[in-house]
């Protein structure tokens, strides 16, 4: 079992397999532990997660507030702390409440449904490729009112800004990562000159104060935080969710319930989420689950470890589609919680709705192979068939 002798390491092909044994066996033993390779404090109890997640006074994202710098192509709503990301946020989100989703919804229902009836014929395909990327890309663009990018130019900028997330792990990862940024940038940049579709970037472009040069810079770099963001993070998710339901098909079956199809959906992320962590820098010395937490340290509430603790969640190594309350961290918490949760939990319904209702039915062929990613848990490939 780990200990600081055999320290955690989420690349580890077991963990990379199946992360949940050992976080649990941490949770157990020493659920503050400190990682040497991240130089990090580790939280696997949901209450220590929350209280760090929540009290923003106190842990920074932002790492200019502890001496740190951040280049301006990272300055956006993820980097940002209040009070000044309130105006951003609040710009992005309430662009969002003013947009359709009920439409967003049905539109990537059809596009699920008519994948699917295309892929009846294929014989085996890869559910990432096929399903999880088209449906990410389409959903994310339609919802900003953007002509969607190719799938596999853009597939390939964001997997790199994806790796970069594991930066702390691995520095290499670094450079590639502003690279993609820079072009994913560029591609932003000409939405803003050039696209009239109505969406959420037409919105955020009529009420965003145009004089501001930094809010200017901070609502360009925040779309393009939704976009790719939005996009990687939702492909993962389709990615685990898919697999949970291949080796659970009665669940899938019960989920043509619509109140389960409603819950259910949360509680895959929570059951098998991809984001598994995040960081935030304490700003003061402070102690967090009995272990002192000295100014300036890094911690990371690990989502996927809080995700599955007994003690916020009965039966937390259960999927059980009606739980209610669901208070995962699979979307985070607090002032850097997900903006587009209500967007991520549709184009979810969407999938699910439409892999029920199709009259052949999604069978696994083989196991997937997943991603060596530490922080996005997902799918590199994932084989099935559609069985008539
Ligand atoms: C199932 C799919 C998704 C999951 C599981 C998810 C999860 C998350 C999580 C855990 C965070 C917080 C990370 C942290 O505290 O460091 C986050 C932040 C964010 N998400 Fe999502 N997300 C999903 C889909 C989306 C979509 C579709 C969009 C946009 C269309 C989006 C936009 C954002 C943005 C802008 C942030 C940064 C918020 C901030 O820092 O204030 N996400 N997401």
């Amino acid at each position: 079992m780990p200990s600081a002798n055999a320290p955690y390491d989420p690349l580890d092909a077991q963990n990379l397999h199946n992360p949940y044994p050992v976080l649990a066996e941490l949770r157990r033993t020493e659920p503050v532990f400190w990682h040497e390779g991240m130089a990090s404090w580790m939280l696997t109890r949901h209450a220590d997660c929350v209280r760090v997640l929540r009290d923003h006074g106190l842990f920074a994202r932002d790492p200019r507030r502890t001496g740190g710098s951040v280049p301006e192509p990272s300055l956006s709503v993820q980097t940002l702390d209040p009070p000044q990301q309130n105006h951003v946020r609040s710009l992005f989100m309430t662009a969002l409440r003013a947009q359709d989703l009920p439409a967003v919804e049905a539109r990537a229902r059809r596009l699920v449904a008519s994948r699917l009836d295309a892929l009846t014929r294929a014989g085996e395909f890869d559910v990432v490729a096929e399903l999880a990327v088209p449906l990410s890309v389409a959903v994310v663009a339609d919802l900003l009112g953007v002509e969607p990018p190719s799938y596999t130019e853009f597939a390939a900028v964001s997997d790199a800004i994806m790796q970069s997330m594991d930066g702390g792990l691995n520095p290499t990862l670094v450079e590639p990562g502003r690279i993609a940024r820079q072009q994913l940038s560029e591609l932003v940049d000409s939405w803003f000159t050039a696209s009239s579709r109505p969406g959420l970037l037409a919105r955020v472009r009529q009420m965003a104060p145009s004089a501001d040069p930094h809010a200017r810079l901070y609502v360009k770099n925040t779309a393009r935080v939704m976009f790719q963001g939005g996009y990687s993070t939702m492909a993962a998710a389709i990615g685990n969710a898919v697999a949970v339901l291949l080796a659970r098909p009665e669940a899938l079956e019960r989920m043509r319930d619509p109140a389960l199809l409603a819950t259910g959906v949360d509680e895959l992320v929570r059951f098998d989420g991809p984001v598994q962590g995040t960081t935030r820098v304490a700003v003061r010395a402070c102690r967090i689950g009995g272990v002192d937490v000295a100014s300036g340290q890094k911690v990371v509430p690990l989502f996927a470890a809080a995700n599955r603790d007994p003690a916020a969640f009965p039966g937390a190594d259960r999927l059980v589609l009606e739980r209610t309350p669901n208070p995962h961290l699979g979307y985070g918490w607090g002032p850097h919680s997900c903006v587009g949760t209500t967007v991520a939990q549709a184009g979810l319904r969407a999938l699910v709705a439409a892999l029920v209702e199709h009259p052949a039915r999604l069978v696994a062929a083989g196991d997937g192979v997943r991603r060596r990613t530490a922080t996005m848990r997902a799918f590199e490939t994932l084989p099935a068939f559609l069985h008539r």
